[in-house]
């Protein structure tokens, strides 16, 4: 199964990520405040974390663990 929206705000991930783009929102944070979303049940914060850190509009049930971060080189430490 997977999960592709938050059905409390009724809004598809791919719309979630389209806001987050047009408005440079990164975080989860940021996005749970600027459209407000997931801030009913919560069920869907972890699917839609994942969504913002993969850019995946459908995310397996049970919601997998958030992939590592990518090491970005310092340019004043090379
Ligand atoms: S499913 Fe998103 S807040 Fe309930």
């Amino acid at each position: 199964m997977m999960v592709s929206f938050c059905t409390c705000e009724r809004l598809a991930f791919r719309e979630i990520l389209a806001w987050a783009n047009e408005h440079g929102a990164t975080s989860f944070e940021e996005v749970q405040e600027g459209i407000k979303v997931g801030k009913r049940c919560g069920m869907c914060c972890c699917y839609i974390e994942y969504a913002l850190a993969t850019g995946e509009t459908e995310v397996p049930y049970p919601c997998p663990p958030l992939p590592p971060v990518k090491a970005v080189p310092c340019a004043g430490c090379n």
